[in-house]
């Protein structure tokens, strides 16, 4: 079976072919972030107009990577939400037509479904159940993946997601958009002992997060310091110490949630997830556990459609599709997915 993914759930256009025998046969990403640089975020209607602009010229240019002809191809996945609804409708419309005009099944997918999974990609690919920690633009979640469409949420952010704190941050910090991996190379220069930031709700019981005192707390930095002579210096020393109070709080929760759960295997999943200090610490941490830590490559950890043609294919063999109707949803419980029959 072989399977054609759209993601438009926000800024980056992601196509790719997905075949359950061969795996991953081609993908192709287009980030429109310099576009939305200047606004230092995402423009919804101008995201929605570059998605129609992208995405057929790269179902094209996947189509001959993977030397696919459509009549090899099985069904059509997009992500249906959650996420920008007018980025939404782009690729709900153009994967329903396509589907239609080829007499395909059309596959709607959970991007957050597509995150968590996308480790699965790799080798050696996690065997559930794990815990998944899922850090992204708009989401803070740990999951209980008890199998493939089971998923129990069993923690997540009161306020801020983790990549919002870290786009926060790093615009405070007169970073280009996104801020996450700016930020990330500026803490690369700090001094780790010059200010010491909060790790929020730790010494609280339970996997609940929240970080926006933690982007607060960066701003008083920032000001308390605002006539220091050395500013490049006060900078990348802020940006070390907001990355350093945010790679242990997520620790600090993760190994909570392995012992909780009584579970070994840690997945970690979501834009923030490229964020090398976090890989390096959590990898350390499950090993800790006597456990494992996986992670997708980075270019999977942030949107792409790899992951949404990996569980279009997925939920396809197990009889999932829709005939009509556009089903796109800004929002989307996680947990009130289906779980996928084993293929
Ligand atoms: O998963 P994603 O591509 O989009 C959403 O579904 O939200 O995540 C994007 C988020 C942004 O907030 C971005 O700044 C953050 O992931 N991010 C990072 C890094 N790379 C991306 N945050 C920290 N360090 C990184 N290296
Ligand atoms: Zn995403």
């Amino acid at each position: 079976m072989r399977v054609i993914g759209i993601e438009t759930s926000c800024d980056e256009s992601g196509v790719a072919i997905y075949d359950a025998r061969e795996g991953l046969l081609a993908q192709r990403i287009y980030s429109q972030c310099s576009m939305h640089a200047e606004y230092a975020g995402v423009v919804p209607e101008l995201a929605s107009r570059d998605h129609v602009r992208r995405l057929l010229p790269l179902i094209a240019e996947v189509m001959r990577d993977a030397r696919t002809e459509w009549a090899q191809v099985d069904g059509v996945a997009y992500t249906a939400g959650p996420g920008l609804v007018g980025a939404l409708l782009v690729g709900a419309a153009l994967g329903r037509s396509l589907a239609w005009s080829r007499g395909l099944p059309a596959v709607p997918v959970h991007h957050l479904e597509g995150h968590l999974l996308a480790s699965l990609l790799e080798s050696p690919a996690p065997a559930c159940p794990f815990v998944a920690l899922l850090v992204s633009g708009g989401h803070t979640l740990l999951v209980k993946v008890d199998r493939v469409g089971c998923y129990e949420i069993i923690g997540e952010s009161l306020d801020d997601a983790v990549g919002e704190a870290f786009d926060k941050t790093a615009t405070l910090l007169g970073l280009p958009y996104p801020g996450g991996p700016a930020l990330e190379q500026l803490a690369r220069s700090g001094d780790p002992s010059r200010f010491s930031f909060p790790r929020p709700m730790v010494d609280r019981p339970g996997l609940e997060f929240s970080f926006s005192g933690l982007k607060t707390f960066a701003a008083n930095t920032v000001m308390e310091h605002r006539h220091d002579a050395d500013q490049g210096r006060l900078r990348a020393d802020v940006a070390r110490a907001f990355q350093d109070a945010v790679v242990d709080t997520l620790a600090i929760k993760c190994r909570r949630a392995l012992r909780a759960t009584n579970l070994s295997r840690l997945v970690v999943a979501g834009g923030v997830g490229a964020n090398r200090a976090l890989r390096q610490r959590l990898t350390e941490l499950a090993r800790d556990e006597g456990g494992e830590a996986f992670f997708p490559r980075a270019e999977f950890c942030t949107d792409n459609g790899a992951m949404i043609a990996f569980v279009g294919c997925l939920r396809l063999q197990s009889g999932e599709w829709t005939r009509g109707g556009f089903d796109v949803r800004a929002r989307w419980p996680l947990d009130s997915l289906e779980a996928i029959a084993p293929v």
